[in-house]
């Protein structure tokens, strides 16, 4: 954690969940009661599909509901796209952008993650940016270079984003770096974003992402500079998420 930051549980349903799902959905917003909400926020990025209904379910709640991908422009002829003004529209106040899924399925460079989280704030949504290394530039020894290298061209100026570290060799597979290796790189991450923004890149979250779950959430949460999870597998369910947000501290 990073003392003064208030931390950040969110989800990721990537391209999982249909109407019935919203049943998990209303139990997360039930549960994240007045006590929770000071502590921490709390964000679940459903597909497309759920938007509108999933920021209905949540109503009320202050439970917050997110996309996981937008395109760059306002509107226009882009089939299948859909812009972050019509996210925000269908009740969502988040995207997450960048996911390193969306960057090899559909060789997403930084430069357009970029201009998708610049879109996001046009929107006046909340951009989530995803940067982390493969499993090969990790042997190679490189992780340093390749994170510093997509916060640089990955992110826009204005400081007000979320960054998700997530390696992508840990996504999805129940591998995570040890915590040392946590801790070096959300230590490196907030040290460029002090560079760029300066006292404001003190205040950035920075959420850790990959096979975070019940059983290793506390670990690490409680690592220097982890202001939170990107929690993909295990936000499906709403005892999981729940069971990762009652592990942050404060
Ligand atoms: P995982 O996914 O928690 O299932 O590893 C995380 C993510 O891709 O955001």
């Amino acid at each position: 954690m990073t003392p003064g930051v208030k931390p950040l549980i969110a989800g990721n349903w990537k391209m999982n969940g249909t109407r019935a799902s919203l049943r998990e959905l209303v139990a997360m917003a039930e549960a994240y009661d007045g006590a929770m909400r000071k502590r921490l926020d709390m964000l679940v990025c459903v597909p497309a599909t759920l938007l509108h209904a999933a920021a209905s379910a949540a109503l009320g709640s202050r439970l917050m509901i997110g996309a996981q991908d937008c395109h760059v422009a306002a509107s226009g002829a882009h089939t299948g796209d859909i812009a972050a003004e019509m996210i925000a529209d269908a009740g969502a106040v988040a995207v997450i952008v960048g996911h390193s899924e969306r960057r090899t399925d559909h060789r997403e460079t930084d430069g357009l993650v970029r201009a998708k989280a610049e879109a996001a704030l046009r929107a006046d949504l909340l951009p989530v940016i995803c940067i982390g290394e493969t499993g090969a530039e990790r042997q190679a020894g490189q992780t340093l270079d390749v994170l510093g290298a997509q916060l640089d061209g990955s992110l826009p100026s204005a400081p007000a984003v979320v960054v998700a570290y997530e390696p992508v060799w840990a996504i999805g597979t129940g591998l995570t770096p040890t915590m040392a290796d946590i801790a070096e790189a959300h230590h490196f991450v907030r040290e460029r974003l002090v560079a760029r923004h300066g006292p404001a890149g003190r205040a950035m979250r920075i959420l850790y992402g990959g096979s975070v779950k019940p059983a290793n959430a506390a670990e690490i949460l409680a690592i220097d500079h982890v202001d939170g999870a990107l929690v993909g597998g295990a936000s499906l369910k709403s005892a999981d998420l729940l069971a990762i947000c009652a592990c942050c501290p404060g």
